[in-house]
């Protein structure tokens, strides 16, 4: 194959041979007559002419047999659900699991689900989750799966925006020792939603708690599946939406990312092989949600189209029972590549930093832990290392990507690790620094990220229903580019170091929030005359919202008061993952002249960081204001 710097310039200079090469991994049930279609930059579509099923591709052909299938698989594990929150392990080879995604394609395809559909999925970690999602790529409909720990109103949201035909839920789900019941937040949300509404609901009922149904609306999972018929796999063109999955942006209104059918099952697949080193046949856990990106790349998609067993893990890293959750599953389920987030290595390290948990676990099948969701610091990083004693690999990704676009890439050449640093861009992305004017800045120096287009297969070829959107976000900034979000340096050896968002995005515990979406919620409190929410670091979560508060003239607010309501209003509106927990209320936000409001001031002042005033700054008297009601004086 060549070393890693051969296998990445080849993909940069011949990449339509690249990802041609590629694609003959994939079973298609016509090939593309066009690997890049560049004709309508800075639009880009991979294996334009090419059509296939990524359900197909996933399960199906590891069953009956396919291009690019090596064995048959369909007595192999195909997902194992591991759950200490209940107590249970369940498992479905290659073979139950098609059924089960056949059968509940025919209950979506009998409330009318076709091609191009949406179907909106609000589930916690159960394997139902992944049938769904899959029952969706059966029939050529799209998927929207909404994180769980998201409230009512952010659900309405997406809802409005995707107008499903059925949305898929539970009764409940299980955080930890509570019981979180799901039926009354998507009731909520489906009242907000009015119109934009589905016209049905299948509801998987959960023993913990179940939900009343609505008549003539919502029908009970299990009754569904007993009288439905297996729908086969719908051909779909390559270029198809897969999936809509919602991001945080800047404002409250969040970014409908979609990912296509063949660059995403081409990708993916790659990507198992040659990011992760992971072969068929292999156990590949991906301890995340299947709310987030990584759930969709790394818990379902990509270890299916790449023949592995992929594990699904319903608990936390700790308290279920206790830090040595991880080691216990990786044992029993012999994992050989774990992907989880820092923040979750910092809840165990917080617990159980000599790593007694980790005795009597036979981890000898464990070959490398990946990390990603946001920076691996040293501190981590070294402590993992000398915890497992196996690579620890810092990758970089977003949502909009859909796969790492810096990591080491271990299928390839494993590279010599740099703490702090997620090694170097993988192949198929250019990425260059930027400075304001879109100049490339010398190596070493910070500036903005950006990826020169096309954008590889897998990465979003837009927003759902708003290509305007896509381009004002990440393109019309540097032309030719897509803007990251995230600033950082690529030294002189070709690493990068990614260095945090340059936007109003942050990353509390791996999750991506916006301060633009908690602002929003916080400035209709009647009190309340403006406000900033920034991110301040935080050991465990890397980053914790705080939201700084201005009162509105005559009003008498207790600060404590008003504390404990925009608490109660955030969690009831976004959710309980925002985190939010601290409000302060401070006489004014500091300003530049022309009114924007000084975040990154802000932020370096809460964290206690040496910072310059800057020259644009209104009255930098509010800074020691600020200081002050921070403690930070
Ligand atoms: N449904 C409902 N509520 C949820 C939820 C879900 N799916 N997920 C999280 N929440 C709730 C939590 O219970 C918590 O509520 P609380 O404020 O009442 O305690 C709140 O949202 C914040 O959750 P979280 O930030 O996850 O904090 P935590 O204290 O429960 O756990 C960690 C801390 C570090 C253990 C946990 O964040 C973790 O495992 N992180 C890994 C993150 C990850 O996998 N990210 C994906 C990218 S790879
Ligand atoms: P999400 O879209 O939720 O996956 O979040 C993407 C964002 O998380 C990125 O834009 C980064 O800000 C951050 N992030 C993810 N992985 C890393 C990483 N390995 N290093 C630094 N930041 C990361």
């Amino acid at each position: 194959m060549g070393t890693f710097d051969e296998v990445y310039e080849r993909s940069l200079a011949d990449p339509e041979g690249f990802w041609a090469d590629a694609a003959a991994a994939i079973h298609w049930d016509a090939p593309p007559t066009e690997v890049l279609d560049d004709s309508n930059p800075p639009f880009y579509r991979w294996y334009r002419g090419g059509r296939l099923n990524t359900c197909f591709n996933a399960l199906d052909r590891w069953v009956d047999g396919g291009d690019g299938v090596d064995e048959l698989r369909g007595d192999q594990l195909a997902i194992v659900h591991d759950s200490p929150v209940t107590g249970s392990v369940t498992t479905y080879t290659y073979a139950e699991l098609r059924d089960q995604v056949a059968r509940f394609a025919g209950v979506l395809a009998g409330l009318g689900v076709e091609q191009g559909d949406r179907v909106v999925i609000y589930m916690p970690m159960v394997p139902e989750a992944a049938v769904a999602m899959l029952a969706c790529a059966r029939l050529g409909a799209v998927h929207s799966v909404v994180f769980g720990g998201f409230a009512p109103h952010e659900l309405a949201i997406r809802i409005d925006d995707a107008r499903p035909k059925v949305v898929v839920s539970a009764s409940c789900g299980i955080e930890g020792a509570r019981v979180i019941e799901y039926k009354p937040l998507l009731d909520r949300a489906l009242d907000l939603a009015g119109s934009s509404g589905p016209q049905r609901c299948v509801i998987l009922q959960r023993p913990q708690a179940e939900a009343s149904l609505v008549e003539g609306r919502d029908l009970s999972w299990s009754d569904a599946m007993a009288a439905a018929e297996s729908h086969p796999c719908v051909s779909v063109e390559a270029t198809d939406p897969l999936y809509v999955l919602y991001t945080s942006g800047t404002t409250g209104k969040p970014k409908g990312v979609v990912r296509d059918n063949g660059g995403h099952a081409v990708a993916l697949r790659w990507s198992m092989a040659n990011v992760y080193g992971v072969r068929p046949g292999e156990v590949f856990w991906a301890a995340s949600d299947v709310g987030w990106v990584v759930g969709h790349s790394y818990i379902v998609y990509g270890p299916l189209l790449a023949g592995c067993t992929t594990v699904m893990y319903e608990g936390k890293p700790v308290g279920t029972p206790d830090p040595g959750a991880f080691w216990r599953v990786a044992a029993q389920h012999g994992v050989s590549v774990l992907f989880t987030a820092p923040t979750a290595l910092r809840a165990i390290k917080k617990e159980d930093a000599a790593g007694s948990f980790l005795d009597g676990h036979d981890l000898s099948r464990l070959r490398a832990l990946f990390l990603a969701g946001e920076r691996t610091d040293p501190d981590t990083y070294e402590w993992a290392c000398a915890l497992l004693g196996i690579p620890v690999i810092d990758h970089w990704w977003q949502t909009e990507t859909g796969w790492a676009v810096a990591a080491n890439c271990l299928g390839i050449e494993q590279l010599p690790v740099k703490p702090g640093s997620p090694t170097k861009p993988v192949p198929g992305y250019r990425v260059e620094i930027l400075d304001e004017l879109g100049a490339e800045v010398p190596a070493g120096h910070d500036g903005a990220i950006a990826v020169k287009l096309p954008l590889p297969p897998g990465s979003l070829p837009t927003l759902w229903n708003d290509d305007a959107r896509f381009v004002s976000s990440y393109l019309s900034t540097y032309e030719g580019y897509y803007l990251t979000g995230d600033g950082g340096r690529i030294d002189d050896d070709g690493y990068l170091f990614v260095m945090g968002r340059i936007d109003d995005v942050i990353n509390v515990a791996g999750h991506r929030l916006s301060t633009g979406a908690m602002e929003e919620i916080i400035a209709t409190h009647p009190a309340v005359a403006e406000c900033a929410v920034i991110g301040v670091a935080d050991e465990l979560k890397g980053q914790m919202p705080l939201g700084l508060v201005v009162v509105k003239d005559g009003v008498d607010a207790d600060p404590a008061e008003l504390e404990r309501e925009l608490v109660a209003l955030v969690r009831g509106e976004i959710g309980a993952v925002a985190s939010f927990k601290r409000a302060i209320v401070v006489p004014r936000l500091p300003k530049t002249r022309s009114g924007k409001v000084l975040r990154a001031t802000m932020r370096a002042i809460a964290d206690g960081r040496e910072y310059a005033v800057p020259s644009t700054i209104d009255d930098p008297a509010v800074l020691d204001e600020i200081g002050g009601a921070l403690g930070r004086s």
